[in-house]
Formats: structure tokens, C-alpha cells, sequence
């Protein structure tokens, strides 16, 4: 980092730069630096990453539906750059969903969504709660627990690990390797000083992998790896690298960012206590909650896309070829876009956010990651009460992409748990109406699929 960098970010006279991310003051609370680069430099070019920085709603959601997700460097170009010891990484990558182009990106897409289908994460939602249960009951009676070691890492990792079809005792190391992979995904660079760390890591998921699949071909099991391995579209299948490949993107996607939205979400409301006890009151508006805390802290808080031809956006031009940052935590704060945006409304309407993505790339993970969001916070909501802060500091994680706390230490009063509820109105506002529109990727199903469910999903209550 530049000397100049460490001034404070905030101020008028702070060179502006989404760098400033790792400043602690910034860490705590980026929304002051989101402002000023929205109304300031919507469009900003950023000197210290090199890439054009894009704060308002409308324009994420430009570049998310129209610039290139074909961005992770190939293991030729790390060759170039003199980091062909990175080769094994960039193979992995670019056979991830997650970096590649239609029409590309629509085969996988589409064969990865034949496993993944409305019924598959369904049949996955009794269980989700029995996991939380298991995970919560043995803390009741201490009348404290860290939010995040205690529930929010474990239970993704248990449901990553049996949404796969892996046994459950391997979760902590897919959660381990997931925090590795994070490291990469979520900064702006691969890391040089990581480089060994990130591809040992690689190395291991990929031979776990490799393994796991080898191993369903004789003891098929239930779950996503042998849904791969048997999905067909047109004749057409995935490859043995291409499943390892999109099993790492699912397993990573699903892990660092579900903690963040328990942790993030626990620490708001409890920031915000009139709307943590207007949910008490009323665990029916629990669903739209899930989509306030997705909205104002969200877990991922910008992807990167790159300029397919010279574009003319916010008054700015956007070279072919250059990298463009789109911040969504900062669109989700847009006031053009939401009335009051700094305020939590759990019952907020109209909440389309961004915290998923947009287009063609939005999260492949979103119904799974709903399901267990909500029944988190209704089964902390209705077994505790007097939900308050240990004091201590509050500490973040450093980050830059993925928002979420290294712990979140709580007391509470254990409660018992009230009659399971009834609500009766399905919360959809986040879904993406791109999928909604019928575009032929198959999250379209899952989406319209379990809109369709929704109604009898909520009415099994939490
Ligand atoms: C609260 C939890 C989650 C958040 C905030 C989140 C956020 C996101 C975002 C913002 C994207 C789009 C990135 C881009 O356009 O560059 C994305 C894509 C993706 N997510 Fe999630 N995610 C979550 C949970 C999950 C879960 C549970 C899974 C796995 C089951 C998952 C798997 C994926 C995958 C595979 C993609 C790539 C989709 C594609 O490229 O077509 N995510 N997620």
C-alpha cells in the first residue's frame, strides 16, 4: 500500500479507492466510503487496483448483466507474468462456472442445475433443521455461545458436506479448505506469498474429489458429486475435471458467505434491537428479514467483471479488456434505488438487492442459502431471548470481498421454544427477475420451482 493510503478514507481529501477496505475504520463500516465513491465517482477509475469501480445500482447491474465473467487468468497467462507455479490454479478456475462466458457457462449451468434440483435442496430443509437444532441445544443452558464458531460456520459446513453426498465428518476439512479457496475469491489478486498455501489446497480438493468420485461409481451415494456424474443434457455430460472443478466452486460458494449471512445478521439485529424484537413478535416475517440482512450487510460485497467493448457508462468510457469491480454491498445502499437504505427493515418490500449477484451468474447457492438463513434465525429467535453482546471488540474479517466476523460471542436467556408458526405470505423479492424471465438457465428452475413450493415450504413453519 502506498504511504498516502493511510490516511483516513473517508475524508474529502483521502485519494479514493475500494483499497481502503482493509483499513480497520473502513473494515467496521465501509458504507461511509460507499457514499462517498457513489455520489462522488459512480464510476471511478481506481489507480491502486487498476480496475473502474462501480457503486450505484443501476450500473452493478449493467455490468453484471452485460461485461465478462471470463476474468480469472489462464495458465498461459501466468506463465507470461513469471508465475507458472500459479498453472494449477488458473486450471482449476477456468473450469469454474463461476468464470466463463455463455455459451460456455449456459452448458454447465445447465447440466449443474439438473443436480441441483428444487427437490433435492427441499428434501434438504427437514434436515437443516435438524442440524440447527443439534447444533443450538447443548448452548442453551450456558446462556452464551459464539454466533459464528458455534452455529454459523458448522452448519453450512455439515450441509455442504451432505449436500455433496460426502460423509459429514470430512466437514472440517472442506470448511478449512474452503476458508483457504475464500482467500483467493474473495481478494482482488492472487497472492504471490499465498502461492504454496493455495495450491496445496487445490491439490488436496482436487486428488478429495477425484476420490469421492471414483468411490460413487461403486457406492453411488445421494447428493450432488453423483448427480454430476450422472446429469445428461442433449447427450451431453460433464467431465471428470469439470465436476471436480464446479464441486469446488459449489462447496466454497456455499460456505464462507452462508456464515457471514448468520454472523453479519445476528450482529444487526441485535444493533438494531426494535426490529430484533419486531421479528420476535412476528416470526412470519422472518423470510423478508433474511432478505434485509442479505441487502444491508451483504456477505459478498463485489465480484469482478471484465469490459467486453469500449462501453460508455456513468458518463465515463470503459476500455475494451479493462477490469471492472461491481460493488453490490454498495448498490444495496443505493438511496436511488431503496427508500432509507442505511436503515434495517426487516419488513422491508421492494427489496430486490444484489447480495446474490445478478443475470446469467446469479448464485447458484440462493435457495439453499434462504433455507438455511432462516431457519437459523428462527430457531435463535424462538429458543433465546435477551439475545446481547459479550463486550469486547467487534472483529472482521480482512477480506476485501467477503464481509463477516471472526466471532460474534453472545449471551442470552435460554426460552422455550413457541408452537412452530404459520405464515402465510411467500417472501420472494430477492429472487433475480432475469432468471424469473425465462431465460433457459436451469437455476430458472430451481427459482421458479420453489416460488412455486413457497406457500407450502413456510406453512411447515420453522
Ligand atoms: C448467503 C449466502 C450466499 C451468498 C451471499 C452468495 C453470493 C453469490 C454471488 C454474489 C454470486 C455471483 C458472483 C458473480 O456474479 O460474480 C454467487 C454465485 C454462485 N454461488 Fe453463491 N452465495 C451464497 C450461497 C451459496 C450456496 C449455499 C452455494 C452452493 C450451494 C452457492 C454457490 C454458488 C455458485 C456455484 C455460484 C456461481 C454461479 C454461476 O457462475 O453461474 N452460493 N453467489
Amino acid at each position: 500500500m502506498s504511504p498516502n493510503m493511510q490516511t483516513r478514507s473517508t475524508t474529502t481529501t483521502a485519494p479514493l479507492s475500494l483499497y481502503h477496505l482493509l483499513d480497520p475504520e473502513v473494515l467496521a463500516d465501509p458504507y461511509p466510503l460507499y457514499r462517498r465513491l457513489r455520489t462522488e465517482a459512480p464510476v471511478h477509475w481506481d489507480p491502486y487496483l487498476h480496475a473502474w469501480v462501480v457503486t450505484r445500482y443501476e450500473d452493478v447491474v449493467t455490468v453484471l448483466h452485460h461485461f465478462s465473467a471470463n476474468r480469472t487468468p489462464t495458465p498461459e497467462q501466468f506463465t507470461a507474468m513469471g508465475l507458472a507455479e500459479l498453472g494449477p490454479i488458473a486450471q482449476l478456475m477456468t473450469r469454474q462456472m463461476l468464470f466463463m462466458d455463455a455459451p460456455a457457462h449456459t452448458r454447465l449451468r445447465g447440466l449443474a442445475s439438473m443436480a441441483f434440483t428444487p427437490a433435492r435442496v427441499e428434501a434438504l430443509r427437514s434436515h437443516i433443521r435438524e442440524i440447527v437444532d443439534t447444533l443450538i441445544e447443548p448452548l442453551l443452558r450456558a446462556g452464551r455461545m459464539d454466533v459464528i464458531n458455534d452455529l454459523a460456520a458448522p452448519l453450512p459446513a455439515i450441509v455442504t458436506a451432505e449436500m455433496l453426498g460426502v460423509p459429514t465428518s470430512d466437514c472440517d476439512q472442506l470448511k478449512a479448505w474452503s476458508a483457504d479457496f475464500a482467500e483467493v475469491l474473495g481478494n482482488f489478486q492472487h497472492n504471490p506469498d499465498r502461492a504454496s498455501r493455495t495450491l496445496k489446497c487445490v491439490e488436496e480438493m482436487t486428488a478429495y474429489f477425484r476420490d469421492a468420485i471414483r468411490r460413487m461409481k461403486t457406492e453411488p451415494r445421494e447428493g450432488l458429486i453423483n448427480a454430476l456424474m450422472t446429469a445428461e443434457l442433449d447427450g451431453d455430460r460433464l467431465t471428470e475435471e469439470e465436476i471436480i472443478a464446479n464441486c469446488i466452486v459449489t462447496m466454497v460458494g456455499g460456505q464462507e458467505t452462508t456464515t457471514n449471512l448468520i454472523g453479519n445478521g445476528v450482529l444487526s439485529l441485535i444493533r438494531n434491537p426494535d426490529q430484533l424484537q419486531r421479528l420476535r413478535d412476528d416470526l412470519s416475517l422472518i423470510p423478508s428479514a433474511v432478505e434485509e440482512l442479505l441487502r444491508y450487510e451483504s456477505p459478498s460485497q463485489h465480484t469482478a467483471r471484465i469490459c467486453p467493448e469500449d462501453t460508455q457508462l456513468g458518463g465515463k468510457l470503459i476500455r475494451k479488456g479493462q477490469a471492472v469491480i461491481a460493488v453490490m454491498g454498495a448498490g444495496n445502499r443505493d438511496p436511488e434505488r431503496f427508500p432509507d437504505p442505511d436503515r434495517l427493515d426487516v419488513g422491508r418490500t421492494d427489496n430486490r438487492h444484489l447480495a446474490f449477484g445478478w443475470a446469467s451468474h446469479f448464485c447458484f447457492g440462493a435457495p439453499l442459502a434462504r433455507i438455511e438463513g432462516q431457519l437459523a434465525f428462527a430457531a435463535l429467535l424462538r429458543r433465546t431471548s435477551n439475545l446481547s453482546l459479550e463486550p469486547g471488540p467487534i472483529v472482521w474479517r480482512e477480506n476485501l470481498g467477503l464481509r463477516g466476523l471472526t466471532a460474534l460471542r453472545v449471551t442470552f436467556n435460554e426460552q422455550l421454544a413457541p408452537p412452530p408458526i404459520e405464515p402465510t405470505v411467500e417472501h420472494s423479492a430477492g429472487a433475480c427477475p432475469f432468471h424469473r424471465g425465462g431465460t433457459g438457465s436451469g437455476s430458472d428452475r430451481i427459482i421458479a420451482s420453489s416460488r412455486r413450493e413457497g406457500s407450502r415450504r413456510y406453512r411447515s413453519g420453522f
